[in-house]
């Protein structure tokens, strides 16, 4: 496989129990990442019996796939939000997450989670001068956000500098320490955690919730989808853009390397986020970005390989050792949806934390668990996930609606990368068109076929080949399958058909 998460390695080898046979509970909470094991831990300790379900391993989703970087402020820029927002608006977002990043390291401390936990700077620079504006820019939005920025030196940072921001006291840990920690911590009486228990079916009846799962039943008075976005047909998923970008972690020997989260801008506006994490005694250097929309580019690996070539260039590093992707949905209005579906609904969502879902993620945890216990929370307003904000959502609305639209259309007849088996090599997949049929072929390198529909059963959109993941990728809502069907991450409950194919009939099997 071409691509591994760094953080991957960490997740512990004992498994939490898959759940056999139906259950009851007062919260049931659908994902084992950073956003489910922070609220269902929240609301035990507040005495309700809650159930968590995760369908792979905990910590094993997209908390895996991230950067460990924990920041009040946010990476689509203050500059953005005072586009659309207000000053008062934008110091709540600041101070809601610097209230969040409070309750991670209360959770450390309280939990004794051992996760690499530390305080440290962060900077936004520009790596060459033509972005020394933006940065500009951005010191003066953080100065009318109470936010404590001061100027970064050349000394600070360990590429090449023009100009730079710095906040001190922000953080870092390892993601995947931190959510296993505090899970196995976390766990008692009231709190049970199943792993690799699929929910494939949510349904809301007057006063309870029932989930249907591969493990059997589970009826709740309320559900949380903690799933990094919800699962099923939602209106969400008309107001946010599903991203992929990659990362690698680079070794860096003995190689002296400042302490700190890096955001460096440079040439025609790319922006990287860098950092250093020691494991073992071995020093390694994560590099983030290159992002775009989920199943619309042609050659993932090129991603990885710019993310390289940045490395090599700007850092003098070129010994890859993990290379991975990892996925985000940036919401129209730039606010995360977090709370209840509508004012009445016990279910709860959690989405639209774009590249900031660690800290968003215990936000989110923290609202959730006020609204279910009825506690006053001072941001659950500006977040609601019942909000509507056409005119502060319609440019970016269109934008994702029309390329989604266009998405759609690849479902006519013709749209293929072939009509003919022989033409996927090995190790690669492609849709071939056979009886009207759209199949998503995947050959392995010792030439075997596995054949499943192109079809996304989200909301029938045609999946792509994600060559660096080697999976199935959907461009309209950003499901992602395994080669063999099976769901990864996204809205689709379901996997994608198996099909088989005898002479020139196709059949579909079941999921
Ligand atoms: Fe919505 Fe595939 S994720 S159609």
């Amino acid at each position: 496989m071409y691509t591994k998460s760094f953080w991957n390695q960490f997740v512990p080898a004992r498994e939490f129990p898959g759940l056999a046979g139906s259950t009851e509970a007062d919260v049931a909470v659908i994902g084992g990442g950073i956003t489910g094991i922070t609220t269902a831990m929240l609301l035990a300790k507040r005495g309700l019996h809650v159930v968590l379900l995760e369908s792979m391993r905990v910590g094993g989703g997209t908390t895996s796939h991230s950067t460990g970087n924990l920041y009040s402020t946010v990476d689509k820029n203050l500059k953005q939000l005072y586009n659309k927002y207000d000053a008062e608006i934008v110091k709540k977002v600041v101070s809601s997450r610097a209230a969040a990043m409070n309750q991670i390291e209360s959770n450390v401390h309280g939990y004794q989670v051992d996760c690499d936990y530390k305080r440290v700077p962060w900077y936004l620079y520009a790596g060459i001068s033509e972005n020394n504006s933006m940065i500009d820019d951005e010191y003066n939005h953080a100065m009318k956000s109470d936010v404590a920025a001061g100027w970064a030196t050349s000394a600070d940072i360990p590429t090449g500098f023009t100009k730079g921001v710095v906040v001190p006291a922000q953080a870092q840990f390892n993601p995947v320490k931190y959510v296993t920690g505090l899970a196995g911590a976390a766990e008692s009486d009231n709190l049970q955690i199943y792993e690799n228990t699929v929910v494939l079916k949510v349904d809301e009846e007057k006063d309870r919730v029932i989930l249907e799962t591969t493990g059997g039943l589970v009826t709740a008075r309320y559900a949380v989808h903690a799933t990094h976005t919800p699962k099923g047909v939602k209106v969400y998923h008309t107001v946010l853009g599903p991203y992929r970008e990659y990362g690698i972690a680079c070794r860096a020997g003995e190689r002296y390397f400042p302490e700190g989260i890096f955001w460096g801008y440079y040439e025609d506006g790319r922006k990287y986020s860098i950092r250093h994490y020691d494991n073992n005694g071995e020093r390694y250097v994560l590099v983030i970005g290159e992002p775009h929309k989920v199943g619309q580019s042609d050659d993932n690996i090129r991603a990885v390989k710019n993310l390289e070539a940045f490395a090599s260039t700007h850092l003098g590093l070129n010994d890859v050792a993990y290379r991975w992707g990892g996925q985000h949905y940036r919401p129209a209005d730039l606010l995360p949806y977090i709370g209840r579906e509508s004012k009445t609904s016990n279910v709860f969502v959690a989405t639209g934390f774009s590249t900031d879902g660690l800290v968003y993620g215990t936000l989110a945890a923290m609202i959730i668990a006020d609204e279910i216990t009825n506690a006053p929370n001072e941001w659950s307003e500006m977040y609601s996930a019942h909000r509507f904000t056409p005119v502060k959502s319609a440019a970016q609305f269109l934008k994702e609606n029309i390329n989604v639209a266009g998405e759609f259309l690849k479902v006519l007849p013709g749209m293929k990368d072939t009509s003919d088996f022989v033409n996927v090599k090995p190790g690669t997949g492609a849709i071939v068109e056979k009886d009207n049929t759209k199949i998503a072929a995947y050959r392995n390198d010792t030439g075997q076929l596995t054949l499943v529909s192109a079809v996304c059963p989200h909301m029938k959109c045609i999946v792509n080949w994600n060559n660096a993941e080697q999976t199935w990728d959907c461009p309209c809502h950003g499901s992602r399958f395994k080669t063999d069907g099976t769901v990864l991450e996204g809205p689709a409950f379901h996997a994608l058909h198996r099909i088989t194919v005898e002479g020139e009939d196709v059949k579909k099997e079941g999921h």
